[in-house]
């Protein structure tokens, strides 16, 4: 079963052919980042329009590279949803026109199933061997902070989610009071080399009702009072930088071990753009008491690979969707 897979839930328009949900054929990835870097942040508008422009020319892309005719593929799988509004419209619309126009069967996956299966991709950095069920997935990117409990293939439940912001957003919120540019993960991880972790006491653990509740809030208001403390004098960026990241990461990491302690697990998966930062990595595998598996850093941030990965575990469960599929913001997992 080879799957043509278009996923445009945020700033990424990605597609990829897939075979199996295991061997990739192809996968092409246009990224908006740089443009909406000048506006601080994602510009909801901008992203679905520019999706409109690439969404032809990066399936087309998939394809050539693929080297394969219409003929060729099985099914066309798209993501409805959790996201922008606008930018799913692009995906699911232009998904279903290809569905007809070539009479494929339509697959609808939710994002975040992307996010758990792409590990199951046979491709450099991933791991070996299938990771063992029941594992936790915690996925942490600039829309995201979900810890997903994995029982099997598709039987997943979701147990922690943020109240508040995501943890990319929280490391892109912060970056911006500190003057760092957008995306704000990758500048607060530099600048907190050079930096004290321990410059600063910052709230790492929120007071939430639910253990595996997180919130990001508060850290994020309290990085803001100390700038403001420091209003005309010189802001040290680097010791702000690390103590900020130590406290994000401090949490990310106690609520996953927490979860170790309500779901039986036998490995941690981590995926989503935050997994690119080292320090979560390190922690993660360093406190954890099993085995922590990150996908390579292009599987991890957003890419149809995974789409086409996910989608191949609902061909072979008989989900297939019909041609008034509708785009869902809100998709839940589980
Ligand atoms: O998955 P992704 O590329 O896009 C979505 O949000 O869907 O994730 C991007 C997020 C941004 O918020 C970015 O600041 C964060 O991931 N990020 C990082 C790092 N690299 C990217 N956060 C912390 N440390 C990093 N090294
Ligand atoms: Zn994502």
């Amino acid at each position: 079963m080879r799957i043509l897979a278009i996923e445009t839930s945020c700033d990424e328009t990605a597609a990829a052919v897939v075979e199996e949900g295991r061997i990739l054929l192809s996968h092409v990835v246009a990224s908006q980042a740089a443009f909406h870097a000048k506006y601080g942040g994602i510009f909801p508008e901008i992203a679905a329009r520019m999706h409109v422009e690439a969404i032809v020319p990066v399936t087309r892309e998939a394809m050539a590279q693929a080297g394969l005719s219409w003929e060729a593929i099985d099914a066309i799988a798209v993501t409805y949803g959790p996201g922008l509004p606008g930018s799913l419209v692009v995906g699911v619309s232009f998904a279903k026109a290809l569905a007809f126009a070539r009479r494929k069967p339509l697959i609808a996956v939710n994002h975040l199933e992307g996010h758990l299966y792409a590990h199951r991709l046979r491709v450099e950095g991933n791991p070996p061997e299938d990771i063992p069920f029941p594992f936790l997935a915690l996925i942490v990117s600039g829309g995201h902070t979900e810890l997903i409990w994995v029982r099997d293939l598709l039987d997943h439940r979701r147990v922690g989610w943020t109240i508040d912001d995501a943890a990319g957003e929280a490391f892109d919120k912060v970056a911006r009071l500190l003057g760092l540019g957008f995306p704000g993960g990758p500048a607060i991880e530099r600048r907190a080399q050079e930096g004290d972790p321990q410059a600063f006491s910052l709230p790492a653990l929120p007071k939430v009702d639910h253990p595996l509740w997180f919130s990001f809030s508060g850290l994020k208001t309290a990085v803001l009072r100390i700038v403001e403390r420091f209003e005309g004098r010189a802001l040290p960026v680097a010791d702000l930088a690390a103590s900020f990241q130590a406290a994000a990461i401090e949490q990310l990491v106690t609520k996953t071990l927490e979860a170790l302690h309500h779901y039986e697990a036998r490995a941690i998966l981590i995926s989503g753009g935050v997994s690119a930062n080292r320090r979560l990595r390190e922690e993660m595998a360093r406190r954890a008491p099993v085995p922590v598996y990150v996908p390579p850093p292009w599987l991890c941030t957003d890419n149809a690979a995974m789409i086409g990965a996910a989608a191949a575990l609902h061909a072979y469960a008989g989900h297939f969707a019909s041609l008034d599929l509708d785009v869902d913001p809100d998709a839940k997992i589980g």
